[in-house]
């Protein structure tokens, strides 16, 4: 199969118009969202979304969001819409927050991984809405990346993944957050599964207490189920091992300047994944500056486009860990999974 791209920077209408032909006719489009590439299908066909499970190699356990364009959809989508998730909808939407509630009855099986809930978000790119718009059905869709990769921050990566495997890609440009959307579950007490822009705080300050699922920071222990499926898998790792050291900015700075020696000497290509505060700790050595240790959203911006581009180099990436805080959650989650939880505190 031929893998079309077309831009969609200066003009959505052409790609949305195509890209609403072929989910219509039950392929699948990669489009920009605000937080990663998503691999669209029509949520409400079985065999569409199957096709997005073949061509990512996804395990058909892991359920996919549904995409709208309008918030009234939630009520064909959900048995009820929770209370909070009017609040919610209302102060983040559109934007990079996913809710989680009972599901109803038009909602396929294979978007849900059999579960009864299912996860629904309205993103805040225009060429996302135009596409759902013109679509005129949920799309359901995961990054647009191969199983077990960084999530796509950029089309070139999408067709890096995809190139051959799908019919169309529509290039937005790079996303704005880089890293996928907050994933809170409605269902019960509200739970946030993945961390994201929409931090804990700003939920909390909208609906009262939010919990954070254990899993999100620590590796499921043996027979623990997963709140949400996706986690009990490998997630965003490049080929290279990812080592993630913690501490203040210059401890963890000089442990990593020692490992990286150390490493070479052994014969392995280091890449080191650097902040604004430590680059000159790592001189002479080969760094990727993510962003600034104090505005995490920066980390979190460059984290997946910089771990493919170091992937490409490197057998080795050294990363410096960060407060799991506001911001610095999602930062966290992502090179936690990154690293298979390869981390060393100094
Ligand atoms: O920003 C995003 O959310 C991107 C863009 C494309 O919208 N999408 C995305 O989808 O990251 P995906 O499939 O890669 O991640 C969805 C996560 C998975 O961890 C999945 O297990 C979880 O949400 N999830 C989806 N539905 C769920 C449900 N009903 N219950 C629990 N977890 C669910
Ligand atoms: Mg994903």
């Amino acid at each position: 199969m031929k893998t079309e791209v077309i831009s969609t920077v200066f003009d959505p209408e052409l790609g949305a118009n195509r890209g609403a032909q072929i989910i219509l006719a039950g392929g699948l489009v990669a489009f920009p969202t605000e937080t990663v590439y998503g691999l669209g299908a029509n949520g409400l066909n079985p065999d569409a979304v199957r096709a997005i499970y073949a061509a990512k190699g996804r395990p058909t356990d892991n359920p996919s969001i549904l995409h709208i364009a309008h918030k009234e959809q939630v009520k064909s989508l959900w048995r009820r819409v929770p209370d909070a998730a009017w609040k919610l909808m209302d102060t983040f939407w559109p934007g990079p927050l996913t809710l989680i509630a009972q599901r109803s009855d038009i909602v396929p099986d294979e978007v849900t991984g059999g579960l009864d809930t299912v996860a629904v978000r309205l993103p805040a790119n225009r060429t996302a809405q135009l596409l759902i718009e013109r679509a005129g059905v949920p799309i359901a869709a995961p990054s647009a990346n191969m199983s077990g990769k960084p999530s796509p921050t950029c089309a070139g990566h999408v067709l890096h993944d995809m190139d051959g495997r799908i019919p169309l890609i529509l290039d937005g440009g790079s996303c704005q957050y880089g890293v996928e959307s907050t994933v809170l579950s409605l269902a019960g007490e509200p739970t946030i599964l993945r961390p994201g822009a929409i931090t804990r705080e700003m939920l909390a300050a909208v609906i009262g207490e939010v919990r954070v699922a254990p899993s999100v920071l620590s590796p499921l222990k043996k027979g623990e189920v997963a709140a949400s499926p996706g986690m009990k898998y490998k997630h965003y790792a490049p080929n290279a091992e990812v080592v993630v050291v913690s501490g203040t900015p210059e401890k963890a700075a000089k442990k990593i300047a020692e490992l990286y020696c150390s490493l070479e000497m052994q014969g392995k290509k280091c890449e080191i994944a650097a902040t604004e505060q430590t680059k000159d700790f790592y001189l002479e050595k080969k760094y990727v500056i993510l962003g600034d240790r104090n505005y995490p959203e920066t980390l979190c911006a460059s984290l997946f486009a910089s771990l493919r581009e170091m992937d490409r180099r490197a057998d080795c990436i050294l990363a410096e860990g960060i407060p799991a805080e506001d911001a610095g959650m999602a930062y966290m989650n992502r090179l936690l999974r990154a690293a298979g939880f390869r981390m060393i505190n100094v």
